[in-house]
């Protein structure tokens, strides 16, 4: 049995009690799922700003009443240092998924990304501290890797950010690095690669590339690539995103004070992407075979090529991915159609 499975069937004999940021999002959100489901009791913060009450609204549908009875919601902002107090009380683990996501956002408004990025992720250390919490592990971001061309991406090699969203998620590293030194507390920062699944909005104009292709090819309606679609990412699963916030919560003391590459290990160009996304939904819509994609210009801030080295998250987390793109992919087209 992996550590992941040990440890899920370790926690449901010893309960812990879970803080998530950001929880009627995305990650957030399916966090949730899998913590109720295994009998944690879980805090819950966000003030719906990408956010949706119907993410929240469904992970209860997939809870037992005895489940969701262990949640409790707060709705507030982690920009307000009293609400994250309030929330870090009685915690043991905390998530910290709370920001605004997106390179194009933060383009357009570096301010408001700062302000939740930087300040909001401020609050939540010191509550966090404060809070005496046993672990705070939070969604660091491969977007850290800036400039730098060597693949795949190794940890401790970085270069220049691209955008006003990669520098916040690079001074969150910073700060948590600080918080260890100078106050010993400890923390495990785990840099997403293009996460995708269940749940991941696809509305508005900052929405990520496949939930936004799904839905237009479910819909009928073009889909853009930007640039010559040889540009490549490391897309990973939910699932397997989830799993390394479990391991890092309870990892060991030699685990601690590391970012660690959370990823699948394999690069996707977008054209191969494209493909994958249109067999997936032409099982639900045969009329999407003869969908092609427009290319438009390259995005601004947008790095060329994406691979993660997910060596160091294996040997000291115990992390075993369990979704490939393709399987990934599979799930999450069914739930676009079951769902859009
Ligand atoms: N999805 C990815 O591919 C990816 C990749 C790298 C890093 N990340 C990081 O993972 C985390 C979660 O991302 P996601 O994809 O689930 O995004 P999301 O937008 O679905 O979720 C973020 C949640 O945080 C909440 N939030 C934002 N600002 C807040 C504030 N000031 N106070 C309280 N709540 C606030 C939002 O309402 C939302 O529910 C973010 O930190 C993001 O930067 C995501």
């Amino acid at each position: 049995m992996s550590r992941y499975h040990q440890l899920l069937q370790h926690l449901e004999t010893h309960p812990r009690t879970w803080l998530i940021t950001g929880v009627a999002g995305f990650i957030g959100s399916n966090l949730l799922q899998t913590l109720l489901a295994h009998g944690q009791r879980v805090v819950g913060l966000d003030n719906f700003m990408t956010g949706h009450q119907h993410n929240l609204d469904m992970v209860e549908k997939l809870s037992t009443p005895g489940q969701w009875e262990n949640f409790r919601f707060i709705r507030g902002d982690i920009r307000d240092p009293e609400t994250c107090l309030r929330a870090c009380e009685g915690v043991d683990h905390v998530l910290h998924e709370a920001a605004l996501g997106s390179v194009p956002r933060s383009i357009d408004d570096p301010l408001l990304t700062n302000s939740c990025n930087i300040d909001g992720f401020l609050n939540m250390l010191v509550a966090a501290r404060d809070g005496k919490v046993k672990s705070f592990v939070y969604a660091a971001s491969s977007s850290t890797y800036g400039d730098e061309k060597t693949l795949p991406k190794r940890e401790d090699v970085i270069g220049k950010p691209l955008s006003p969203y990669a520098v916040t998620k690079y001074v969150n590293e910073l700060y948590a690095d600080v918080f260890a030194r100078s106050y010993g507390f400890t923390t495990i920062g785990l840099r997403y690669f293009n996460v995708f699944g269940q749940r991941q909005d696809p509305c508005g104009a900052y929405a990520a590339v496949i939930p936004q292709w799904f839905a237009a090819l479910l819909q009928g309606k073009p889909v853009h690539i930007n640039g010559d679609g040889e540009t490549s990412r490391d897309f990973c699963y939910i699932d397997n995103v989830v799993q390394a916030n479990i391991l890092a919560s309870c990892a060991e003391d030699a685990a601690r004070n590391l970012v660690y590459n959370v990823a699948f290990g394999e690069r996707t160009t977008l054209n191969e992407l494209f493909l994958l996304i249109r067999d997936e939904v032409v099982r639900h819509k045969p009329e999407a075979v003869g969908s092609q994609p427009v290319h438009r210009d390259f995005r601004a801030g947008d790095v060329r090529h994406s691979l993660a080295d997910i060596s160091r998250a294996q040997t000291l987390l115990g992390y075993q991915p369990a979704y490939d793109v393709r399987q990934g992919l599979r799930l999450a087209g069914d739930w676009y159609a079951a769902n859009l």
